[in-house]
């Protein structure tokens, strides 16, 4: 397949945080439907990888390629950026990203939270932006709670919410960087349901999760991370089932 077509490349990143090394090389591509789960222990680069695919980090080596379009950098007093901000705000669009702690705005209601992307970066009217936002609030269960504040909401409502806002954005690749892990344990099931649902109708997914169900069930490919590298890649029925790594038989547990 050529790079135009497939939604999110990814090539040899490389980054450091005060001259350690936190990514050593990592690749992915996500072809359109795929949903990647990155799993791996504590401080093995998960986020990191994740943030460098919509430049919240920037990599210090490496390539990413959004549907054929590499990310141009440069190189100033010595620092690698971005050379074109708009065309990192471009991305980020099309890589919407939710996030462990939901990052809604608190002063505005979850429909403010939805519109206010849609309206000013892709130009929607506030009519168009409004009906579109309260469909994507109905399928995600909330549009009863499209006037309330976040504060008013439950962590599983608000992360929804924070789906909402994302899919407002028409992204091509979803990110989501272990969106169940800050909720109580009687919430993560609707919003692992709302994820099953965007990955049944072929949505593109980066996914960093400890939800080993969700990863089996759902993932096209699993890659486990340690210390900044792949250790193990694969589908789920090999990585998760028959683990050939002793490190990645150890993070699954005592079954293996
Ligand atoms: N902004 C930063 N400045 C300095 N070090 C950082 C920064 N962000 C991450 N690190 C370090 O990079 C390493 C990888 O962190 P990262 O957040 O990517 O891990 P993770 O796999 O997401 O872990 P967790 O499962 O705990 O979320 C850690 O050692 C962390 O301390
Ligand atoms: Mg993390």
């Amino acid at each position: 397949m050529a790079n135009t077509e497939i939604p999110l490349v990814v090539r040899d990143l490389h980054k450091q945080f005060n001259d350690t090394p936190v990514l050593e090389g990592l690749s992915l591509e996500a072809h359109e439907g795929d949903v990647i789960t990155l799993i791996g222990a504590s401080g093995s680069g998960k986020s990191t990888f994740l943030r460098c695919m919509n430049l919240l980090e920037v990599p210090d080596a490496g390539e990413v390629i959004v549907h054929g379009e590499p990310v141009a950098f440069q190189t100033r007093r010595g620092k690698r950026e971005p050379a074109d901000w708009r065309q990192v705000e471009r991305i980020r669009a099309r890589l919407s990203m939710v996030f462990q702690g939901f990052n809604l705005w608190a002063h505005m209601t979850l429909i403010g939270n939805v519109i206010e992307a849609p309206r000013h970066v892709l130009g929607l009217s506030k009519r168009e932006a409004h009906e579109r936002g309260m469909a994507l609030l109905e399928r995600v269960g909330l549009a009863d709670r499209a006037g309330y504040f976040p504060a008013q909401l439950s962590g599983g409502q608000q992360q929804r919410g924070a789906i909402a806002r994302a899919l407002a954005m028409e992204p091509e690749v979803l990110l989501f960087d272990e969106p169940t892990s800050a909720l109580d344990p009687e919430l993560v099931g609707d919003v692992l349901k709302v994820m099953r649902e965007l990955a049944d109708e072929g949505r593109t997914m980066v996914v960093v999760t400890h939800e080993m169900d969700f990863a089996r069930d759902v993932a096209s490919q699993v890659m486990y991370l340690h210390a900044g590298r792949v250790e193990e890649a694969g589908p789920p029925s090999e990585v998760l089932v028959n683990p050939e790594s002793a490190r990645l038989q150890q993070f699954l547990g005592p079954r293996f």
